[in-house]
């Protein structure tokens, strides 16, 4: 028995949209087909957040919905809540006070984080951190991105990859034992030139120029992304591994951001684990950022018992990237 004060996950849920675009409807929309999709990133589908108005917030606001309602949690009782997302509904206001307003969370303060593929895992060991210091008892962290909204749907090396969705956990503290033990985080800001949205910020505002030049939209340079994806993320759960006297035996569930199944078969086969116990959904989700590991954790959540250990890891723009260690608490 530790006495130290951990965060412990207490409870998941996921959300995404109904509607699903395919691979073959997006062969009618660009110069692509779902043989070369499926081979080069294992997405079959993704799903759209359609209809007007609606945002990132719709996806964090269902995602918590169920959550509080599974947790048997008062929406009064949340002390914070934050978001990771690169989708916030608007520059400004963060999403996650616009979500605590429609949730009638009334209690909670609430901001987001914007490190793009690696946001959750930033933004849980932030959570974390609030529950470790003894002060909050009860922090949401959730994962969202609608990704449509800033996907070119012309750009075929970037409009196969992404999707809408996210979820959200509830974080608590425990002295059993469980819950978040260690994680270790990197950031490469070079690595911007290859992954970035070229207009809309204070570097360069909004215009009719920047309009026309379709500059409002995701710019990738798939190639050393992924690279530095794998090499990232292997590097740290290497690390993670080693400073917690841990070997891959003793891991139960290796959980990746869901970039490109490539990207996952790479870092599962250099770090010699079995792809049994890592979890997948990209096939049926593509990318969405913020959104993928709680969506993860969200569809694996009956299979784990508790006392599990596991590790969730990321990479994504910044460049951004790190792995946590957990033992899960239920
Ligand atoms: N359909 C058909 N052909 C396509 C295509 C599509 N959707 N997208 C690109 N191509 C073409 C390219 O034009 C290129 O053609 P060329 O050889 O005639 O120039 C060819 O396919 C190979 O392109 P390339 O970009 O080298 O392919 P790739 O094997 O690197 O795969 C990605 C492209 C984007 C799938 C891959 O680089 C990737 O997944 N990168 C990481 C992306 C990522 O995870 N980002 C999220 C942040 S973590």
């Amino acid at each position: 028995m530790s006495s130290k004060i951990r965060a412990a996950i207490t409870g998941v849920n996921g959300w995404v949209p109904e509607y699903k675009l395919t691979n073959q409807e997006l062969e009618r929309m660009v110069d692509t087909n779902d043989e070369w999709i499926r081979t080069r990133t294992g997405i079959k589908e993704r799903r759209i957040l359609k209809g007007e108005r609606k945002g990132t917030s719709e996806i964090v606001v269902n995602s918590i919905k169920g959550l509080l309602e599974k947790t048997n949690t008062d929406p009064n009782d949340v002390e914070l809540l934050i978001l990771a997302t690169v989708t916030p509904d608007m520059v400004f206001p963060d999403t996650a006070n616009t979500a605590c307003d429609l949730l009638g969370m009334k209690n909670a303060f609430a901001y987001d984080i914007n490190a793009a593929c690696s946001g959750f895992i930033f933004a849980l060991a932030t959570g974390a951190k609030f529950i470790q210091s003894g002060m909050y008892k009860k922090v949401i962290v959730a994962g969202a991105d609608k990704m449509s909204s800033i996907v070119d749907y012309t750009d075929r090396a970037t409009c196969v990859i992404f999707g809408d969705g996210g979820g959200a956990v509830l974080l608590e503290p425990t002295e059993s034992g469980h819950g978040i033990i260690d994680e270790i985080f990197k950031g490469d800001g070079s690595g911007r030139q290859y992954l970035h949205m070229k207009a809309g910020g204070s570097l360069k505002p909004p215009s009719h120029a920047s309009i026309d030049a379709r500059e409002h939209f995701v710019f990738q340079d798939g190639r050393p992304v992924f690279k530095a994806a794998v090499k990232g993320m292997t590097s740290t759960v290497e690390q993670l591994l080693k400073r917690n006297g841990l070997n891959k035996e003793d891991i139960n569930w290796l959980i990746p951001h869901q970039a490109n199944q490539r990207i996952i078969n790479s870092v599962a086969s250099i770090l010699d684990f079995p792809v049994e116990r890592v979890p997948v959904n990209i096939h049926k989700y593509g990318n969405t950022t913020g959104g993928t590991i709680p969506l993860c954790l969200w569809e694996w959540e009956e299979k784990f018992n508790k006392g599990d250990n596991i590790i969730l890891t990321a990479f994504g723009g910044g460049f951004t990237w790190g792995s946590i260690y957990l033992k899960w608490a239920y």
